[in-house]
């Protein structure tokens, strides 16, 4: 591996004091890992492996990172913890290793997901799989009644085909009635991981992009989606895809053959913000942590999986509670620090309070950005002011994250994070070295930050106007003292 040394053009200037000081702190962890690339970070490799390709995840981690960083690390036993959960590559790669797992996750798009995979693996008998196949050969148009409507969610009114809406309903229908909750849940888990191909849209950043044969015709990004599918074609299609995996005796399923060896591995997700669960878990509980937090880059996860949330049946109000429920990485994020302070005085642990505020308040090169994009906010020079909001509150928050699980991790344990850097109006926020630093006051020795060879820049637009700045894309191996 090669030491890193700073980018020749990220311009260092007297406004930059304190992050070329923490830079030079760390200076000596940051290594190119020649090892990982943007395709073994990103959900794209996950598309040809069983399980993690059924439900689209696009922000998920491949399953042979995980492998990768069990096997640097060699873990081979004990119990993993992934705070922002997902759809559960860390659990599910935990799982087929044999490897107890505990996952969080406050979305339940990705709970469900876990949930209905786990099943799915659990019971994946011929029986089982014939009865699916029945099923699915039901006209479900006559499970239609017009009294039936999916909740008012105005950002994905008219998403579907009006055939494909109507049977999606009648199928809804036609599962609510299902009594044997396996059978049931695997049924929903299918209509749930075809909504996107059945509808008009395509998950894109922050927003649903819409096609042109959509109602949306006053919406500027409309675009040609290509094939939108039927809802049976889609549904069949997913099913045998998931019988293919589950009964290939090919090599490249090799996980799931190991699968078979390891189902008395635990693997338990719990429903709910991290911030209220870590504090609930016992100390020393955990051997190593593996997990991927939103990154501060204004992406919006309830935008973005908003037909999931819709057919689930979580409606516009409940929508925006996760939304303000989820670690800050949106504009809209009002701060949680009252929130934050009730629950710990609650729990009487008043001195972790003031612990995490006094870390957070001493880190100079975070108050250093944020004073700067304080003063571009009051002078109207972000293209969202409240930027700085957004950036103050994810900080603030991940210090107490990083602050649990201290608590929770045995000495020698490995706390992994996969996070990327960001920039607004050209000021860098060098994430990687800010919650390090978080980590070294909360009794972590920083092992390791792994580079990415390539970085990235953070918008077309940003980069037309700094220059192309590469941000990096890290992991970070932290291994408690
Ligand atoms: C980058 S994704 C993790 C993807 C995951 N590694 C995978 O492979 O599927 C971050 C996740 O954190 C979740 N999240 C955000 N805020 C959370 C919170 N306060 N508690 C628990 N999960 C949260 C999001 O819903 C999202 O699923």
């Amino acid at each position: 591996m090669e030491i890193i040394s700073l980018p020749k053009n990220i311009g260092y200037s007297s406004l930059a004091r304190f992050r070329m000081e923490l830079y030079q702190k760390y200076k000596s962890k940051l290594h190119i890992n020649l090892d990982l690339n943007r395709k073994l970070v990103s959900f794209q490799e996950n598309k040809k492996i069983p399980i993690y390709s059924w439900f689209k995840y696009k922000e998920g981690f491949t399953a042979r990172l995980v492998n990768y960083i069990f096997d640097k690390l060699k873990i081979e036993n004990g119990t993993l913890l992934d705070p922002f959960a997902g759809a559960g590559a860390a659990l599910f790669a935990a799982r087929l290793r044999g490897i107890n797992s505990v996952g969080i996750e406050v979305l339940p798009v990705g709970v469900f997901s876990i949930e209905a995979k786990n099943r799915i693996l659990n019971n994946k008998s011929t029986t089982f799989i014939k009865e699916i196949r029945k099923i699915l050969n039901n006209d479900f148009l006559k499970f239609y009644t017009p009294q039936l409507k999916f909740k008012n969610i105005p950002i994905t009114n008219g998403a579907f085909p009006i055939e494909n809406e109507r049977k999606l309903l009648g199928y809804l229908n036609y599962c609510k009635k299902i009594k044997d909750n396996d059978l049931k849940m695997a049924l929903l888990f299918l209509g749930f991981c075809v909504l996107e191909n059945i509808s008009y849209t395509r998950k894109d950043g922050q927003y649903l992009r819409w096609d042109f044969r959509s109602d949306r015709k006053r919406s500027e990004n409309l675009f040609n989606k290509g094939t939108i599918y039927s809802f049976d074609d889609a549904i069949k299609e997913k099913l045998n895809q998931i019988i293919f995996d589950l009964t290939s005796d090919e090599e490249q399923f090799d996980f799931l053959k190991m699968d078979k060896n390891v189902q008395k591995v635990k693997m338990n997700i719990i429903a709910g913000s991290c911030l209220e669960i870590l504090p609930t878990l016992k100390a020393n509980s955990v051997d190593i942590v593996v997990t991927s937090p939103p990154y501060c880059n204004r992406y919006d996860y309830t935008r973005t999986y908003a037909l999931e949330l819709m057919y689930l049946g979580f409606t516009d109000e409940q929508i925006k509670k996760f939304r303000q429920t989820m670690l800050s990485c949106t504009v809209e994020n009002k701060d949680k620090v009252n929130f934050l302070k009730d629950l710990y005085f609650k729990n009487k642990n008043n001195a972790g309070f003031e612990k995490v505020n006094s870390v957070f308040d001493h880190q100079k090169a975070l108050h250093e950005v944020l004073n700067i994009l304080d003063k571009l906010a009051f002078n109207g020079k972000l293209n969202n002011s409240n930027i700085s909001r957004m950036v103050r509150n994810y900080f603030y928050e991940m210090c107490f994250v990083v602050f649990e699980i201290s608590r929770l991790i045995r000495k020698n344990g490995y706390f992994v994070m996969i996070n990327d850097n960001v920039q607004y109006s050209g000021h860098e926020v060098p994430v990687d070295l800010i919650l390090s630093d978080f980590a070294s006051a909360f009794d972590f020795d920083v092992e390791k930050i792994w580079v990415l060879p390539v970085g990235k820049g953070n918008s077309s637009q940003q980069m037309g106007i700094h220059g192309r700045n590469e941000l990096r894309k890290c992991i970070y191996i932290w291994r408690k003292k």
